[in-house]
């Protein structure tokens, strides 16, 4: 090609780009996806990828397999609870992203909140939606023993764990002899009332049965989502991998992390900052307000089985527990909840700690005027603020949160072990 061609092509390079340019709206390509400025870039690369489940020192059972193998065989084992009918699986269904499709827990009776997913429940450091327990394991207790959950007791379960033969061989292949208990225990003994020796035996007993339902659930870590895969090809400059996301969806993400500030708190990897946030939802009438964290501080720090209990397998100078060490309870925290997070959401709606969202578009519609209510309790953060957002960017979020999934759980973590 001569200079004086060479020339020629590329003005008209450069006059078509102009053109084409000038037709789109700032911020996006000839094709309508979505360009990044250096800033938002980084944004993004700090949403991914998902990575390993943080160590947890407290429970030393937490990345062996065959603990993990009991804990999976537990999680689908009806025996668990007081009259033998529901498991874990009952309101964490592997089918509706771990969790029930309900606005609320049905269990023994309807309870207060919505099931939560279990999806990288591991990368969490305060569990429930009030962060009422510090470890999966000692979470695990409290749904055995909520008489509107499934209703057993610990005594109950020591019990079950004695006369059911398979169930103690299992026990015990992982963890060794069952404590011994010397008092006449049945299921309706309140392990409170027990001699220490006991007590101790039987709280040794259930924390060994959360430590491995810790290790199953450290299993159920989402994979590669269409946001992830165009993160990577965002990083190395892939225009094919990018197309993983819709260009509606990659408006979504730029809103996202820009002018709607969801980045603030559904932040880093699992889209959780893993704290305590008072949205300023409103009351329902006839529905008693929710203290939230308020009230979960108090039971945290109450918990024998926390972290700076005797059951924690960590060393008494680890840094774990100082999350507990320097907690303490205030005004600010009534009407806080733990903020979930967004990866497979869109399979495990209704949303919100009662369920009071049966969609992802109500969701958003929520935080588009979050002024108009009167909170609960408490006040609304000064962080939500009116985002003004159009019917149409309301759409483009909801995209974006949708390209959070990744598939269905591997089929083997769907059901007991083989
Ligand atoms: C009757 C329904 C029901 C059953 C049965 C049930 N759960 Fe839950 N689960 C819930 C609800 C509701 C919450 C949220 C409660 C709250 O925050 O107060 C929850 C919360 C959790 C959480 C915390 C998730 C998070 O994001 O913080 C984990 C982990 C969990 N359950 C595991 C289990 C395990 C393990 C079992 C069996 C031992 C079980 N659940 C049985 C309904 C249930
Ligand atoms: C100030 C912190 C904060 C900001 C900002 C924020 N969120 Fe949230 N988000 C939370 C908390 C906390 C909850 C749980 C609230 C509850 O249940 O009462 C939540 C719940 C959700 C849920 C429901 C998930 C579920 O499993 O129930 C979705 C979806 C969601 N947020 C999306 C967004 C989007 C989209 C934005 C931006 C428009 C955003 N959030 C901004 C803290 C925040």
């Amino acid at each position: 090609m001569s200079l004086g061609l060479q020339a020629k092509a590329l003005t008209t390079t450069l006059l078509l780009g102009l053109l084409l340019s000038a037709c789109q709206p700032p911020g996006q390509n000839a094709d309508g996806s979505a360009t990044f400025l250096p800033a938002e870039r980084e944004l993004i690369f700090s949403l991914t990828p998902l990575g390993e489940p943080p160590p947890n020192p407290s429970n030393r059972y937490a990345d062996k397999a065959d603990a993990a193998r009991l804990g999976q065989q537990l999680f689908y084992d009806a025996r668990l609870s007081g009259k033998g009918n529901l498991s874990c699986a009952s309101c964490h269904n592997p089918a509706l992203g771990w969790s029930d499709g309900r606005p609320k827990a049905v269990g023994i009776s309807t309870g207060t909140r919505n099931s939560p997913t279990l999806w990288n429940v591991s990368h969490q450091r305060w569990l429930f939606w009030d962060g009422r327990a510090d470890s999966l394991w000692a979470q695990s207790i409290q749904p055995l023993e909520s008489p509107l959950e499934m209703g057993a007791t610990r005594t109950g379960l020591y019990q079950t764990f004695q006369r059911e033969a398979d169930l103690k061989q299992a026990y015990q292949k992982v963890f060794g002899p069952m404590p011994v208990s010397r008092s006449a225990i049945n299921q309706s003994t309140d392990w409170k009332s027990l001699p220490e020796a006991d007590k101790v035996a039987v709280n040794r007993f259930v924390s060994h049965l959360g430590k491995a339902f810790e290790a199953f659930e450290r299993k159920l870590v989402s994979g590669e989502s269409d946001f992830d895969r165009f993160a990577r090809g965002l990083r190395d400059n892939d225009p094919k991998l990018q197309k993983a996301m819709s260009v509606d969806a990659q408006l979504g993400l730029r809103l996202f992390i820009g002018r709607a500030q969801c980045v603030l708190c559904h932040s880093g990897p699992n889209f959780s900052d893993g704290e305590f946030h008072n949205l300023g939802l409103p009351a329902i009438p006839g529905v008693a307000a929710d203290e939230g964290r308020h009230a979960g501080i108090q039971a945290v720090l109450a918990d024998p089985l926390n972290s700076l209990g005797r059951f924690s397998d960590a060393d008494p100078d680890d840094t774990w527990a100082d999350k507990l060490r320097y907690l303490s309870q205030h005004n600010s925290n009534r009407g806080e909840f733990r903020t979930p997070t967004l990866r497979e959401v869109e399979h495990s709606g209704p949303y919100m700690h009662d369920g009071r969202f049966s969609n992802l578009e109500q969701v958003i519609a929520f935080y588009n005027t979050p002024e108009v209510h009167t909170p609960a309790l408490g006040r609304r953060e000064d962080t939500l603020q009116p985002l003004r957002l159009s019917a149409e960017e309301i759409k483009q979020l909801s995209a974006f949160l949708k390209s959070l999934s990744s598939g269905p759980p591997a089929v083997a973590l769907t059901k007991p072990p083989a």
